[in-house]
Formats: C-alpha cells, structure tokens, sequence
C-alpha cells in the first residue's frame, strides 16, 4: 500500500491564528505554579483533579486575549455545564451533570490509526504538553435549536492529524467516544437505540480548516466531565452533535465513516449538519435558536446564521455542493 505524505490545501494567511495569540506552554505552566514542575505532571494533576471531583486545575487566570473571538456574551458556566446532551449518562439534559463523575479519565489515551505514516497512540499528558493551547470563542447551535457561545481551551485538530502523517488517501477522519458500560449508565439503559459507541466524523478539508479545535477546556480550566473530558471535538459551523465528547479514537479513512446520528435516523441528521437557517429539521424549524440561558419569559430567541456565522472561514469547502441534498 502506497503512504504518500497528505499534502495540506493552502490556507489563506488571513485564516491563520497570529502566533502572538497562542497560549504558550510556559504561560499555561506559569499560570499553574508550575513553573519548575515537568508538564507531564501538570497534566496528571489537571486529569486527577476532573476525576476525583477536586478543584479542576487553572490553565490561566487571563486569556481573554486569544483570538478566534465573538463580542457576543458568553454563556454563564454553570448554564454550559448544566445543560448537556451526552447520552452515554442519559437523555435528559441534567443527566450529564448529575453521572458524569462515574467516568475516569485518568490515565486517557487517544489511538490514531488508518491512513496515516505513523499510526500511534497520544497519552493526555502529551496533548497537554505538546501543544500549543489556545482559546476559542465559539458559538455551539445544537440541531435541537438552543445555543450558547462558550470559550474552549484547544487547539487545532491538523496540528495532531500532522503528527501522524496522514497519507494522500485519507479522505475522512472518523472519532470514537470511550464506550465503558460500567461507568456509562445511558450505555446501559434498555431504552437505547445507539449503537455505541458514539461515533462522528469529517472531511479531511473540514478537519484541517483552522477552525477546527481539539478542546481540552473551557472558561480557562479542565473540561468538566459532562462536557467531554478529557479531550473532545468542537466544530463550530456545524450542529452540536458533530462535535463529539470524551475522544479515545481518531481513525483516518478513504471512505465516508458511518456516524452515530445518521445511523439512527439518516433523513433527519446528515454526515454535513452544516448549521443553516434555511435548511429545516423534518420535524422543526431551523430559522432561529434559544440562546442560553433563555427561560419562558424571556425565551433569548435570535436568528441562526448559515454556518452558524463562519461563512467567511468555512464557506468555500462547500461550493457548488446542494447545501439541502448535502445536509
Ligand atoms: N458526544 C457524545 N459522545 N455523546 C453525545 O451524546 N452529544 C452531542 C455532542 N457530543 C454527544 C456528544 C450533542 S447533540 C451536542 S449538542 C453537544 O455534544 C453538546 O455539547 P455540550 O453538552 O458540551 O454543550
């Protein structure tokens, strides 16, 4: 089998983090106290403190100016991390917050594999040490039309795709949840209908776009358990569901993975779920979304954007593609 080198599309430099805005290694060190303190440790500290439920390890106190920014109001913490879909803990929104904890996440490890040069494994300690960290504000429209605007900790998914050398057959880049029934309650309930474990994927141009954040944190610290600890997918043009928790698999493939949500009901949720106000749901409308935190009186209703307000970075990866056919 021929494994000529993935050849990256030339990204315009407008498109491109200034370095200036990067979180550096010694600032998240410095920031932690832990500037004498190898980073393998500051990663094993952070992942203990996610699992046994002590105070979650600070990257920074100020980082506010990283780029990839909105002016829009972030969504209050407690609102992030309370209103979840993970339905490997449950259906009902609180679900996530209330089982979560079950999950270890210490030690993690993260296998990437298929079509690439150097298939291997990353232990969370080397995501957190090796690289570059960075916030992103992001706008999340979750297909079920509520969104929040959440500042991740991260960074970008084709600086780790890099590392393994992915060949010029790799088309897709399919994700895999952990699946562990034991500690995963919503695995085990006998009302399920997923095909566990939970299962996305990209294109290869969707994977490389700078956009696109291996996340690790949020609101400057660890990503509570119930928001995908301890490394998810964030892909904000597309619907929440995209953007998959607790990642222990990232296989590179010539063909179309199959994903999760598709499986269960392909003329309701596409391979693309590229955020688009004129593109409805079979069932709802996708024109306009609730804002969190939004209550009955005051609903925060606002209308949703094509590519949830990313055309600029992301629009040219689909022209000519029939948005409605491809949805
Ligand atoms: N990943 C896994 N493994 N399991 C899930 O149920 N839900 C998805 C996505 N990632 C989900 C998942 C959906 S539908 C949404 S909207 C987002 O996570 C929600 O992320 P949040 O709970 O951090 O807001």
């Amino acid at each position: 089998m021929s494994k000529k080198p993935f050849r990256y599309p030339e990204i315009p430099s407008s498109e491109i983090t200034p370095e200036s805005v990067y979180l550096r290694r010694r600032d998240l060190m410095k920031a932690a106290g832990l500037a004498a303190v190898p980073l393998l440790a500051a990663g094993s500290r952070a992942v203990t403190a996610a699992t046994t439920g002590g105070a979650p390890l600070e990257f920074a106190p100020a980082i506010g100016e990283a780029g990839f920014k909105t002016t829009e109001d972030l969504t209050p913490f407690d609102d992030i991390t309370s209103y979840c879909n993970f339905y490997e803990f449950g259906t009902d929104k609180k679900d996530p917050a209330r089982y979560a904890h079950e999950m270890s996440v210490d030690p993690w490890s993260v296998v990437v594999d298929g079509e690439v040069g150097k298939p291997g494994k990353l232990n969370l300690e080397d995501v957190l040490s090796g690289f570059d960290l960075q916030e992103r504000i992001y706008r999340l429209r979750c297909v079920e039309a509520w969104s929040m605007v959440v500042p991740w900790i991260g960074f970008p998914l084709a600086d780790l795709l890099a590392r393994f050398e992915p060949t010029s057959k790799a088309r897709y880049v399919a994700f895999e949840t952990l699946y562990n029934p034991k500690e995963m309650r919503g695995t085990r309930s006998f009302t399920t209908t997923i095909d566990w474990p939970y299962r996305e994927g990209l294109r290869m141009d969707e994977a490389m776009n700078p956009l696109t954040l291996m996340t690790v944190g949020l609101y400057g610290k660890t990503l509570p358990n119930q928001n995908g600890a301890p490394i998810r997918l964030v892909v904000p043009w597309k619907y929440g569901f995209k953007s998959i928790k607790s990642v222990v698999r990232i296989r590179l493939t010539s063909k179309q993975p199959p994903t999760t949500w598709q499986d269960l009901a392909p003329r309701e949720y596409g391979f693309y779920a590229n955020v688009n106000p004129d593109v409805d749901h079979p069932r709802w409308s996708q024109a306009t979304e609730r804002r969190l935190p939004s209550s009955l009186f005051k609903p925060n209703r606002i209308p949703t954007r094509l590519f949830n307000g990313y055309a600029p970075q992301v629009a040219h990866l689909y022209k000519g593609m029939d948005l409605a056919r491809y949805y």
